[in-house]
């Protein structure tokens, strides 16, 4: 099945504890192209862990998103996403993740060593579902081998590919390789997302240019600041970045909270996290990062980012 047709390049990442349905609605609102909900085990949905079904949330009004799932177990990959298509665009299957948790339920970018099993799932899942299924993958274990993982899913039904060129034991250090995008591009046919150390909107620029990718996606750049993606879009455009004021800030952290109120997402911890991620780049933000911190009451700390205005 061939992936959707999006509005504009850039997608926003899946990121466990950041990407709740609030913060993906911002970023639809900002202009994302598409968004994906944190990784959720499928294990726990086909279990019926009521926990994972609210990592799942969403919206009607959440639209183009994707739900991504993690484990090793076909079957169960199939039952969680065969119960959760109705709700969703598209399934993901996180075949990228190094956090220990994951890699020890032989899951995540642990399945990068096993290609049999790979191709494995993604046959199983893509005929199981009505909508695209993709992958997000990384370059490899601790080898590269992203242009056969890449060739196997595309043979064995992906609609889609992300790639975050570290291997797994890279973790997060060094750079991603975007050669190594290059290359996946020039050897498969579906759809390539280009993702890693994209901080800016020349960034996503230079991205597309460099590796001639369809769609580039953004994670920790995008962390307290979904206005990243009216910037790339309009860079993407006419060249020119617009420049985000400290009251639009405050804005967008407001936004998010009346979101959060409306779908009932609110915690103590995710509102001050949010609150110091969306103030990061204001004046004296190490003073009232700490204030936040400091704050045990949801009201008092968006009085306190009010008072900022
Ligand atoms: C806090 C955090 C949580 C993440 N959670 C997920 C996840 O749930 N699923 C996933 O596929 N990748 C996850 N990632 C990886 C990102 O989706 C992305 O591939 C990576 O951050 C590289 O992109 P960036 O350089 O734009 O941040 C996470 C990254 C961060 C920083």
């Amino acid at each position: 099945m061939k992936f959707l047709r999006l509005n504009s390049k850039v997608i926003l990442a899946p990121m466990a504890g950041i990407t709740n349905l609030p913060f993906r609605l911002l970023c639809l609102e900002y202009g994302a192209a598409a968004v994906f909900t944190e990784m959720v085990s499928a294990d726990a949905l086909a279990m019926g862990n009521r926990n994972s079904f609210s990592l799942a949330q969403t919206d009607a009004l959440e639209k183009p998103v994707g739900l991504q799932l993690f484990s090793s177990n076909a079957d169960n990959l199939v039952k969680a996403a065969e119960m959760m298509q109705k709700d969703f665009d598209f399934i993901d299957i996180n075949m990228g993740c190094s956090v220990a948790k994951v890699l020890k339920q032989q899951a995540g970018a642990y399945l990068l060593k096993n290609p049999a099993r790979v191709a494995q799932i993604i046959t199983k899942v893509s005929d199981a579902i009505d909508i695209p299924l993709t992958v997000k993958i990384r370059s490899g274990f601790n080898s590269v081998n992203a242009v056969e993982i890449a060739q196997i899913a595309e043979n064995n039904g992906a609609a889609a590919l992300t790639i975050h060129p570290r291997t797994a034991m890279q973790g997060f250090s060094g750079d991603a390789d975007w050669d190594i995008i290059k290359k996946v591009k020039e050897n498969i046919d579906i759809p390539i997302i280009g993702n890693g150390d994209i901080k800016d909107a020349p960034d996503a620029a230079r991205m597309l240019d460099k590796t001639g990718c369809d769609y580039i996606m953004i994670g920790r750049a995008a962390r307290g600041n979904p206005f990243i993606f009216r910037q790339v879009n309009e860079y993407l455009d006419d060249g020119k970045i617009i420049a985000q004021t400290n009251a639009q800030k405050i804005a967008d952290f407001m936004r998010y909270f009346e979101l959060a109120e409306k779908f009932n997402l609110m915690s103590l911890n995710d509102i001050k996290t949010k609150a110091q991620q969306f103030t990061r780049t204001l004046p004296d933000s190490c003073r009232l990062r700490r204030e936040i911190a400091a704050l045990n009451d949801i009201k008092k700390i968006k009085e306190l980012i009010t008072e900022l205005n």
